[in-house]
């Protein structure tokens, strides 16, 4: 049986990706600083364990790894998907909270591959880290938000270049908006109805339309994908001009 280190699996896309791959038959070391959340959301889940860690600490991102080895002997996939979401204008954005976005989105998404990039050279393994359409497009209030995103798909592409070599494939997730806690917090209604305009599909994703693409990158189907930025947001990034004035 298979196994995958998720993060940010308390609930939201990570959680639906933790069942997608149990539904396909793989073992899930499921990682949230939200012990309470995490413990809930497992509650009722076979083949898991909990891990209870800080992925932007390195001691807390060693333990991850080693604990999933100590009860699962393998790790064949690396999901770098915990992360937080902080809309605010540039002049707001203040050194500390600048640091804070990054230090989760981009240095743990850092730190993770690279605890896991031994056990998962001998698996010949995936890793597929969560970026988000404001990494592709550049928007208001996301100085922080979208520029640790933009760095992720870069460092896709780096971990892609030189874990090749190892058989290993790297590959990044753009989710368009879903209503999840992490969206929510940070979407208005103005917000929510300037997406439905921009989005060819017309609706928000759910959090299974975002899991299935992480899932598939990680399994053997996708044996000769890596490198690659994949959207799965009903058509945003490809639609250059959304103005509601030219719908039909
Ligand atoms: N929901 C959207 O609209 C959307 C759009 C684009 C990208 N994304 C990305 O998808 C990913 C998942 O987001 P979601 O919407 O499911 O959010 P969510 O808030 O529902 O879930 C994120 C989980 O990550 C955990 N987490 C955050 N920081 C952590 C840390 N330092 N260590 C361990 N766990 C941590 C949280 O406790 C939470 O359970 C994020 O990377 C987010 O940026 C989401």
């Amino acid at each position: 049986m298979k196994v995958a280190i998720v993060t940010g699996a308390a609930r939201g896309i990570g959680l639906a990706t933790t069942r997608q791959f149990l539904t396909k038959g793989w073992r899930v070391a499921m990682v949230d600083w939200d012990g309470d959340e995490l413990a809930l959301s497992a509650k009722s889940l076979e083949n898991v364990i909990t891990l209870t860690y800080d992925i932007s600490q390195t001691q807390d991102v060693a333990r991850i790894v080693s604990q999933t080895l100590d009860t699962f002997g393998q790790i064949d996939a690396l999901v770098n998907n915990a992360g937080i979401a902080d809309f605010g204008p540039i002049e707001q954005t203040d050194f500390e909270r600048w640091r804070k976005v990054m230090s989760i989105n981009l240095d743990g998404t850092f730190l993770m591959s690279e605890a896991a990039t031994e056990a998962l050279k001998k698996t010949k393994g995936a890793i597929v880290n969560i970026g988000s359409i404001s990494g592709l497009r550049a928007s208001t209030l996301r100085v922080a938000y979208g520029t640790s995103k933009a760095a992720v798909i870069h460092l896709t592409k780096q971990q892609a270049a030189e874990l090749g070599e190892y058989g290993i494939r790297a590959n990044c997730v753009c989710p368009g908006p879903v209503r999840t806690k992490l969206a929510m917090a940070v979407h208005t209604q103005d917000i929510i109805d300037s997406y439905h305009d921009a989005i060819p599909l017309n609706r928000y994703g759910s959090e299974d339309e975002i899991a299935s693409v992480i899932t598939f990158l990680c399994s053997s189907e996708a044996s000769y994908v890596t490198g690659q930025i994949i959207a799965s947001d009903g058509g945003f990034e490809s639609t250059g001009v959304g103005l509601p004035a030219l719908r039909t």
